[in-house]
C-alpha cells in the first residue's frame, strides 16, 4: 500500500507529479504529499486525497525534480503530521513498505540528538541518510548505507537538496518501477502512473539502487554492480469503465460483470496448460481477501472437474509456516492486483522450492504475472471501486476454466460433463444481468440489515464461500459487523449471536435441505431469514423466510447470481448509511504491506 512517484525532466514537475499521484490513489488515500527540489525544498501535504495537493502549488514549486506519496497508514495515525514526504536536513523521502526495526533505529538516532516530527516508521530513513551524508557519503552511498541498516520492506525515492536534478531509488520487498524518456526519468509504484511522462520502464529487483537524472537511469544491484535490465513501453492504465449513469464506480462495476465475464472467457480460450501443470497431483491455492473467497468458492468445482485434491491457504498464514509439499504440487495464486505482498511472498517461497506457479491475475503487467510459469488471466478490466466486484466473478470463471482444463488434460471430464459446464458457463453473463434486475428487492433487504446493524451469512459448499464474500463485502462497504459461517457450523457457537430480528442471509444451493434445516434453527430463535435461493428451492424456503430473493441460475449460475446479490445488498447498505462506496474507510485496493 502507499503509492510513490518521482520525476525529473528539466521542467517544473509539480503538476505532473500530482497527476501521476492521482493514478496511484488506489494504493491508499489517507494523506498525500509532495516535495520539489530547490532552492531548498517546497513541500505540501494534505489529509486525504492527492487532488487536494493541486491548490497551493505556488511559485515555490518550480523545481525540476520532485517526489510525491499517497499514504495508507501503517505506523502513525492518518494525520497530516504523518504524511510523506519526510524531510530532514536536506533529504526528502517517500516510502512504501514497513521498516520493522524502526523503533530501534529511532532510539539510536534520538540518542545522537535527532528529533522526529512524525510517528511513522518511515521517518528514520531521511534521518539515517542525512547522518550518512554528514559523515561525508555521496547520495548513492548514503542510501546504500542506510538500506543496509533497514529491516523490512521498502521502495523509497529520495530527493537531495544539494543534488536538485537527481533522484535515488531503492527497493527491498516492495514493488517499484524506474522509467526513462527523452530528457526525463521517473519512479513509480505502478508504471501506468507514468504514462505521458516517460517512454519505457523496468521493475527494480530486491537490493537494487538506481540513480535517476535527465541523462537516464543507472541501476546497481545489491552487490553494487551495474545492472542491465529489460525495458518495456510505459502504457496508460486501462481507462476506468464509464459510470454509466450510476452514482458510484462500484455500482457501475457490478453492472459491468456480464461484459467482463465474456472478455475473460475469450482470453482464457487461448490458454493451454504446460505439461508439468497438467500433471499436477495436488493443487495449493493461495490468496487474500475476496480473491481467497473466489478460490474457496471454486475449490469444490476444481476438485470435481479435475480429480486433483486442492488445498486452500490464506497467503499471510501460509507464508509463515513451513508446510511440507508433496511431489507434483502446483500452486495457484489468485489476485486481482498481482502485487499483494503476502501472496507475492508465497510466490517467492514456491519459486525457491521449484513449485510451478499459475497466476490467476487481473493486472497483466503485475509482478505476480511476470514471475509466474503460467498466467491464467482474468479480464475484469480496471476496477475503480476499492471493493472487488467484477474481478471476483471473473476469478470464479477463471478458476472453473482452470479446473476444466486440468480435468480435460487428465481425461477426467466426460463429454456429458463438458457439455453441461460449457452450457452453464455460456449462461453466466445473462445470469449476472438478470440478478441485477432484482435490485429493488435487494435494496430493501439492505435497508433492513442497515437498520439492524448486523448480519450473519450462511451457506454450504460453494455457497458457504459466497456467504463469506457477502459478509466481507458488507463489512468493507457499510462498516456493519457481519459474520459468515458454514451453515453446519452454526450450532457450534455463532447461533448464540441470534436475537429477535437478527438478519441471517441464507445462501441456498447444494444440499439445500440441510441448509433449510439450519435456516429453521435460526428462525426458531427469532432470526429474520433472508433467503437467496434458486427457483427450485423457493417453495421450501418461502415459508420460513422474512425475505426471499429468487435468483436466476442453477449450479454454477446460482453461485454467480448470489455473488451479484450480496454485492448489491452491500452497496445499498453502504448508501443507506451514507458511506463512501468507492473509497471505504481504512482500505486500499492494493495491499503491498504484510
Ligand atoms: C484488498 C482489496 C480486496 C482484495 C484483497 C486481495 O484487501 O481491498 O478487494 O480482495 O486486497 O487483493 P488481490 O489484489 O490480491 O486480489
Amino acid at each position: 500500500m502507499c503509492g510513490i512517484v518521482g520525476l525529473v525532466n528539466g521542467h517544473a514537475v509539480a503538476t505532473d507529479l500530482v497527476t501521476a499521484l492521482g493514478r496511484l490513489e488506489y494504493r491508499g488515500y489517507d494523506s498525500a504529499g509532495i516535495a520539489v527540489a530547490g532552492p531548498g525544498f517546497a513541500v505540501r501535504k494534505v489529509a486525504g486525497r492527492a487532488n487536494g495537493l493541486k491548490d497551493g502549488l505556488d511559485a515555490s514549486f518550480g523545481g525540476q525534480a520532485g517526489i510525491a506519496h499517497t499514504r495508507w497508514a501503517t505506523h502513525g495515525r492518518a494525520e497530516m503530521r504523518n504524511a510523506h514526504p519526510h524531510v530532514y536536513e536536506g533529504v526528502a523521502v517517500v516510502h512504501n513498505g514497513i521498516i520493522e526495526n524502526h523503533a530501534e533505529l529511532r532510539a539510536g538516532l534520538a540518542a545522537d540528538g535527532h528529533e522526529f516530527a512524525s510517528d511513522t516508521d518511515s521517518e528514520v530513513i531521511p534521518h539515517l541518510i542525512a547522518a550518512a551524508r554528514a559523515r561525508g557519503a555521496a547520495p548513492m552511498e548514503a542510501v546504500r548505507e542506510t538500506c543496509g541498516a533497514l529491516h523490512g520492506a521498502y521502495a523509497i525515492a529520495v530527493l537531495f537538496e544539494d543534488a536538485p536534478d537527481h533522484l535515488v531509488v531503492a527497493r527491498q520487498g516492495s514493488p517499484v518501477m524506474v522509467a526513462r524518456g527523452e530528457g526525463a526519468a521517473a519512479v513509480a509504484s505502478d508504471p501506468t502512473a507514468l504514462a505521458g511522462f516517460c517512454d519505457e520502464y523496468t521493475a527494480l529487483e530486491d537490493g537494487d539502487i538506481a540513480e535517476l537524472g535527465r541523462e537516464g537511469v543507472v541501476i546497481r544491484n545489491g552487490a553494487g554492480s551495474l545492472a542491465n535490465r529489460d525495458w518495456q513501453a510505459v502504457t496508460a492504465a486501462e481507462e476506468a469503465g464509464a459510470m454509466a449513469g450510476f452514482t458510484t464506480y462500484t455500482r457501475a462495476e457490478i453492472s459491468a460483470q456480464a461484459a467482463a465475464l465474456v472478455r475473460t472467457d475469450d482470453a482464457l480460450a487461448a490458454r493451454v496448460l504446460t505439461p508439468q501443470i497438467a500433471a499436477a497431483e495436488r493443487l495449493v491455492v493461495v490468496a487474500c481477501g475476496s480473491s481467497l473467497y473466489a478460490a474457496s468458492t471454486a475449490r469444490a468445482w476444481i476438485e470435481e472437474l479435475s480429480g486433483v485434491p486442492c488445498d486452500l491457504e490464506i497467503a499471510s498464514e501460509y507464508r509463515t509456516r513451513n508446510a511440507p509439499l508433496s511431489r507434483g504440487t502446483v500452486a495457484l495464486l489468485v489476485s486481482q492486483s498481482g502485487e499483494t505482498a503476502d501472496t507475492l511472498a508465497v510466490q517467492t517461497m514456491f519459486r525457491a522450492k521449484d513449485v510451478p506457479v499459475v497466476a490467476v491475475v487481473n493486472v497483466a503487467h503485475s509482478q505476480m504475472a511476470r514471475d509466474a510459469e503460467l498466467v491464467w488471466p482474468t479480464r475484469a478490466g480496471r476496477e475503480m471501486g476499492v471493493a472487488a466486484t467484477k474481478s471476483f466473478t471473473c476469478q470464479l470463471l477463471a478458476l472453473v476454466r482452470f479446473g476444466l482444463a486440468l480435468g480435460m488434460a487428465r481425461g477426467a471430464v466426460t463429454a456429458e460433463t463438458l457439455a453441461r459446464i460449457e452450457t452453464e458457463i455460456a449462461s453466466l453473463p445473462a445470469i449476472c444481468t438478470a440478478a441485477e434486475l432484482l435490485e429493488p428487492q435487494l435494496k430493501s433487504i439492505a435497508q433492513r440489515i442497515a437498520y439492524e446493524n448486523e448480519a450473519l451469512f450462511i451457506g454450504r459448499g460453494p455457497a458457504a464461500a459466497i456467504a463469506a464474500e457477502g459478509a466481507l463485502k458488507l463489512k468493507e462497504l457499510s462498516y456493519i459487523h457481519a459474520e459468515a459461517y458454514a451453515a453446519g457450523e452454526l450450532k457450534h457457537g455463532p447461533i448464540a449471536l441470534i436475537r429477535e430480528n437478527s438478519p441471517v442471509v441464507v445462501c441456498g444451493g447444494d444440499h439445500a435441505e440441510k441448509t433449510l434445516a439450519n435456516a429453521e434453527e435460526v428462525r426458531s430463535r427469532g432470526a429474520a431469514v433472508i433467503s437467496l435461493v434458486g427457483a427450485a428451492d423457493a417453495e421450501r424456503f418461502g415459508p420460513i423466510s422474512a425475505e426471499m430473493v429468487v435468483l436466476p441460475g442453477v449450479g454454477l449460475g446460482l453461485i454467480f447470481a448470489q455473488a451479484v446479490a450480496v454485492q448489491l445488498i452491500s452497496v445499498h447498505a453502504a448508501e443507506a448509511l451514507g458511506c463512501d462506496v468507492d473509497r471505504p474507510r481504512n482500505l486500499a485496493k492494493s495491499v503491498t504491506v504484510e
